[in-house]
């Protein structure tokens, strides 16, 4: 395992994570899959980084590549996933067997897709949390055990009397407050969450989503959130990344995306839910299908769906970079796009360049100070709480 003093990020702060150029394909030779594409993310501590994208487009694989859960026939071709652990970084992707079962559970913990269905259904609950303790904590006596594995319940707000419920006797909900509970028993500094509440009704969502923001405030730890809905994402994450067909085509301060998303997918991914705030909106939603990962399109992979589609598009794939007319003194963002590479909109001398279209601008600064507004398009979910704490 490589082990490299990592550098001070700005104001001292140093990142969680770091995922550096990864890329993962499902099998090999010709017919390979690549679903992900020169993935670059950084995360740091305590924070929600939100991930967002459609069905397909390569969410799970990213988050298991980085949490090294990734099963044949999937493969990690390139890329770094350096996590800081204290004062030394680790290169996930080079760390051994007794090197990932140290990080996993202890710094690392993960809630699968559908992780509520992976609970055993013949062990009692407290079995299963003090079974997780025992393997990672062996000097806890089985007291001890027994009392953590009751206060874990009752952080997610199941009582502790349910320690001897088998998990068919708990409601779905619960049985997902359980495995986020599993998730925290060794107190990780980062929790990866895979589409945790998507199976759950919208009002039991919003009750384990409050609570989760809740936990991270008091405990401190940062959130990887992977959803379909990025309307839910605009309510409780600090940053946000929009994926598409294997590749991170935006990221930005959530209030910021929020606000002036630059991508046109993005801007179709936020425009295809209702407002509950504000004046109503025509829903303008994405025209066409993810495409087969097997036959890309040339050029930029999002054209046959754009509706400012350039010819330079259908050739060249634009780079995830900072917008050529980024507003001075404004967060850092990302995007893949040709409208906002330099030249666009005649900045650069580019010729063949429109302008870019006014819903899809760089923001002045005035606008950005106008982003810390309540939201006009807000998730049914968690439509009460106020957008993500970032400025
Ligand atoms: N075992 C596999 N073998 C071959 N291809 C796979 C395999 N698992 C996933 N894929 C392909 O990789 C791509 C990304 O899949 P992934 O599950 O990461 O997407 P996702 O964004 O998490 O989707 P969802 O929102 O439906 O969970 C998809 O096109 C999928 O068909
Ligand atoms: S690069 Fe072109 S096709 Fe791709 S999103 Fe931007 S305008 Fe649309
Ligand atoms: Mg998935």
């Amino acid at each position: 395992m490589t082990m490299t003093q990592l550098p001070a990020g700005p104001g001292g702060g140093q990142p969680l994570l770091e995922v550096r150029g990864l890329c993962v394909d499902y099998g090999s030779g010709e017919s390979a899959v690549h679903a992900v594409v020169g993935a670059d993310l950084t995360l740091h501590g305590s924070e929600v980084f939100g991930l967002a994208g459609e069905s397909g487009s390569g969410k799970s694989t990213l988050a298991y590549s980085i949490a090294r859960l990734l099963r044949m026939p999937g493969v990690i071709t390139a890329g770094e996933v350096v996590f800081r652990d204290r004062d030394h970084s680790v290169n996930l992707l080079d760390a051994d067997a007794q090197q990932l079962r140290e990080l996993r559970w202890n710094q690392i913990a993960v809630v699968l897709q559908s992780a509520m269905n992976a609970l055993n259904p013949v062990l009692q609950i407290g079995t299963q949390l003090t079974d997780v303790l025992q393997a990672h904590r062996p000097g806890l006596d089985r007291t001890a055990r027994r009392q953590r594995a009751g206060e874990l319940l009752d952080l997610v707000g199941i009582p502790q009397g349910r320690l001897s419920a088998y998990p068919h006797e708990l409601s779905g909900g619960m049985r997902q407050r359980v495995m986020i509970a599993m998730a925290l028993a060794l107190e990780p500094r980062l929790l990866i969450m895979d589409e945790p509440t998507t199976a759950l009704d919208v009002v039991t969502q919003r009750e384990i989503l409050e609570e989760l923001m809740d936990l991270r405030a008091r405990l401190g730890f940062a959130v990887l959130f992977i959803t379909h809905d990025l309307s839910l994402l605009i309510e409780i994450a600090d940053t946000i990344a929009v994926m598409y067909a294997g590749r991170l085509v935006e990221s930005a301060v959530a209030r910021q995306l929020y606000r002036a998303p630059l991508h046109p997918y993005s801007y179709g991914l936020l425009h295809s839910f209702p407002s509950l705030h504000g004046e109503r909106q025509a829903m303008t939603g994405i025209a066409g299908s993810p495409p087969d990962l097997r036959q890309l399109p040339s050029g930029c992979v999002f054209h046959p769906r754009c509706r400012y589609v350039m010819e330079r598009c259908k050739i060249e794939s634009p780079p995830l970079e900072p917008p050529a007319k980024a507003s001075p003194g404004s967060p850092p963002r990302l995007v893949s796009c040709w409208l906002h590479a330099d030249g666009a909109d005649g900045a650069g001398g580019g010729a063949t360049s429109p302008a870019v279209p006014a819903e899809l601008a760089v923001p002045d600064d005035l606008a950005m100070a106008g982003a810390a507004a309540a939201p006009a398009v807000a998730s049914p979910v968690v439509a009460s709480q106020s957008p993500g704490s970032a400025s």
